[in-house]
């Protein structure tokens, strides 16, 4: 009987067994799955468009070949996630009309503009620091497929964190100039950044789902609170101060404590309406058109290709 099978099923992840593409699974874990993977590979690929923003303007050939890798990895991670959730029986030209009809999320910290350099920066060090801690949680998780691409992931994120950690060391140890643009560039991604990791436990709707099954194993605050003590302390080796006031170290529990989450501003862009929603998604309905052409091409291509092969 279902009740059964659910039972079993429960009993699998329980013991910490992955869960394979051809096993049974409930349909709410099937759901969920989905909707978690296709979001994050919406996130990869939306996220390519505030840092290709920078690439023509970076201020070095080796600033600029290694944005332009990097960059171009997020494509990678993003093809690698849709992969995984085809798996999961949905396609991936499916998904992609999800995002450009705005029925699917992506991550609400895409819908900030890069206005300076230093956001390069900012951008790996505290979005790509964010997600590792994130991804290295979801590694651990109870569908296979999509573990594993956690674990290839995570590690090129490590490189994207490092490289931006590397450009916001040296401008806040540059000149008055550098240091002012590092410092605004924390100001403004440190709250977004914050919120990224999701709503507080309290209004996390999914979590419950989610954690039963191991398609998360730890929660929203849980990981944000690793990620908060981990930055801190980068922040301060920097030089720089994190933006909030209320921030303070707890010597009893050894951990840093921040103030209140703007979760207004946070509920605003997941709705569409932070700076650059209409943007990004202006941006991704013309890629789709534009890219038309060259979808046909290569399917027409590969046609002719089996026909040959047929004969
Ligand atoms: N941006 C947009 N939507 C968000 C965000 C965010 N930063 N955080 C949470 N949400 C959405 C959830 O998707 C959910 O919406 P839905 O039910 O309509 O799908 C709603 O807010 C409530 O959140 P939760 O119940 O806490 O959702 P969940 O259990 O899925 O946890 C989390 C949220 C932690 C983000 C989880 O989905 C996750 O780990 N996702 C995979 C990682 C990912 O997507 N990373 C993308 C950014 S990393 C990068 O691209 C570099």
């Amino acid at each position: 009987t279902i009740e059964e099978r659910e039972r079993e099923f429960q009993e699998k992840i329980d013991s910490g067994q992955k869960i394979e593409p051809k096993e049974w699974m409930p349909d709410e874990y099937r759901r969920q799955l989905i909707r978690m993977i296709g979001q994050h590979a919406h996130s990869e690929i939306v996220g390519m468009l505030p840092e290709g923003n920078w690439i023509t303007r970076a201020p070095s050939l080796r600033r600029k070949a290694v944005l332009l890798a990097k960059v171009q990895d997020e494509a990678g991670h993003g093809l690698y996630l849709y992969s995984a959730a085809e798996t999961l029986g949905i396609d991936r030209q499916t998904m992609i009309n999800q995002l450009i009809t705005g029925k699917a999320k992506y991550s609400s910290i895409f819908n900030y503009p890069t206005t300076s350099w230093a956001d390069m920066g900012a951008i790996g060090w505290l979005v790509d620091g964010a997600a590792i801690v994130n991804q290295t949680m979801l590694a651990r998780g109870s569908y296979g497929p999509y573990s594993r691409a956690m674990v290839r992931i995570c590690k090129e994120e490590s490189f994207h964190n490092r490289q931006g950690y590397e450009i916001i060391y040296q401008l806040a140890n540059g000149s008055e100039a550098q240091k002012k643009m590092a410092q605004d560039s924390l100001n403004r991604w440190w709250g977004p950044s914050m919120q990224m990791l999701g709503p507080s436990d309290a209004d996390s709707t999914n979590s419950a789902v989610t954690m039963n099954w191991k398609i998360k194993v730890e929660s929203n605050d849980t990981v944000r609170q690793r990620f908060i003590d981990r930055t801190v302390p980068q922040a301060h080796a920097a030089g720089l101060t994190i933006p909030d006031p209320d921030l303070k170290y707890n010597e009893e529990t050894e951990h840093w404590e921040i103030g209140e989450i703007d979760w207004d501003e946070f509920y605003k862009v997941i709705k569409g309406y932070g700076p650059c929603n209409a943007k990004r998604m202006k941006a991704r309905n013309e890629a789709e058109e534009q890219g038309k052409w060259v979808r046909e091409a290569a399917a027409a291509y590969a046609n002719k290709k089996s026909k040959k092969q047929e004969k």
